[in-house]
């Protein structure tokens, strides 16, 4: 049987670190709120001239290295963000010219903070059906162009970091390991409760004066709405995909959740009976990267050894849209 394995990962975060303590100096907020409300220390921002798809390239480029692979081997790119380069085309476009792989295909996904775990299912899919063999799915995001530095903006400014995470997936046929299942899921009647309202194309011009002017380009939340369905949803799409492969959650060795908040995270953990060493956490030091968090964590818990071949691994992510999800690998 063929099943998707993770060949190799990857990540990229800027070299600018941003503290609490110098968002204290754009906004009324302080060090001690935002440690408290999110676990956030410090996220890093993109460069003037950087965009998601140069963050990519350099995570990319790590994981081709990783794998012992030439960037012409990928034969398929499937790239999340909600953050992209331009309106329009796609960034998995600006990333495959980067790279130097023209005339395979490059795949968008706009899932917002689910999007690497929709790419997952997409990706698992081609694989399977024996599309693709060497597929490249990154999640990338400059969420520091898109927030406003005021205290109008400080409930989404905080709490938002930019980064890139690939992975390079590719068919396995042995025994029990690889991706075991995945599920999405979505819920549009919560469209409006995280979201950017401009640039619209429902309105026209898309964009005027008047709609940077009143702030409709940044993010808006309703923080405590999107907290109560976060943590009831994650342990479901959890529970789902283990259910797939009649496992328990006592089987799991690690889980890497979504970074969204760490006490989203430890509440996840609770309710679900997990002991702290089984939630991978790493929010502290990049706030929320949207579909890059649970890439980026990958990579990391890979790089600390704290997965190990054979590994039962759980991701698990909640979002805009709503959208939520969750996939189970066997390492
Ligand atoms: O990745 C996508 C999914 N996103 C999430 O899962 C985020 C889910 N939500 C959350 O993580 C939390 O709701 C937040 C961290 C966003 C906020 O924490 P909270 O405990 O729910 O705070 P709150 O929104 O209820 O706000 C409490 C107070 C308010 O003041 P009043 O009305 O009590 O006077 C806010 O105006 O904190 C104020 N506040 C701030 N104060 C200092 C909001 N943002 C800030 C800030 N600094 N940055």
């Amino acid at each position: 049987m063929v099943r998707t394995e993770f060949i190799a990962t990857g990540m990229y975060v800027p070299e600018r670190v941003v503290t609490n303590q110098e968002l204290e100096g754009y906004m009324d907020t302080s060090d001690e709120w935002i440690r408290q409300r999110s676990g956030i220390e410090e996220r890093r921002w993109a460069a003037e001239d950087e965009g998601g798809s140069d963050m990519a390239k350099v995570a990319t480029e790590r994981a081709l290295e990783a794998a012992g692979m030439e960037a012409d081997e990928i034969d398929c790119i499937v790239l999340a963000t909600i953050s992209p380069d331009h309106f329009f085309p796609g960034t998995g476009v600006f990333l495959q010219r980067k790279l130097g792989v023209t005339g395979v295909p490059c795949l968008d996904i706009r899932n917002q903070c689910t999007g690497f775990l929709y790419g997952l299912e997409v990706a698992d899919a081609f694989i399977k059906t024996g599309q693709y063999r060497r597929i490249l799915l990154v999640g990338t995001e400059v969420h520091s162009s898109g927030i406003i530095l005021s205290t109008e903006g400080r409930d989404t400014a905080v709490l938002f970091g930019d980064g890139a995470g690939v992975a390079i997936l590719g068919p396995t046929e042995e025994d029990g390991r690889g991706v075991l299942g995945v599920r999405t899921h979505a819920d549009g009647q919560h469209a409006e409760k995280l979201w950017a309202p401009a640039p619209a194309c429902v309105n026209k011009p898309f964009i005027t004066k008047a709609m940077i002017d009143e702030g409709l380009t940044r993010p808006f939340m309703e923080g405590r709405d999107v907290f109560k369905h976060a943590v009831t949803k994650m342990p479901a799409a959890l529970n789902e995909v283990l259910e797939i492969g009649g496992f328990s959650i006592e089987d799991l060795d690690m889980v890497i959740p979504h970074q969204a908040n760490m006490r989203i995270a430890q509440a996840v953990a609770k309710g679900l009976g997990l002991t702290d060493d089984k939630m991978y956490i790493n929010i502290q030091r990049y706030g929320n990267t949207t579909a890059a968090s649970i890439p980026i964590a990958l990579h990391e818990c890979v790089q600390e050894g704290a997965i190990q071949r054979g590994d039962l691994v759980g991701f698990t992510a909640f979002g805009s849209g709503f959208t939520w999800g969750g996939a189970l690998v066997r390492w």
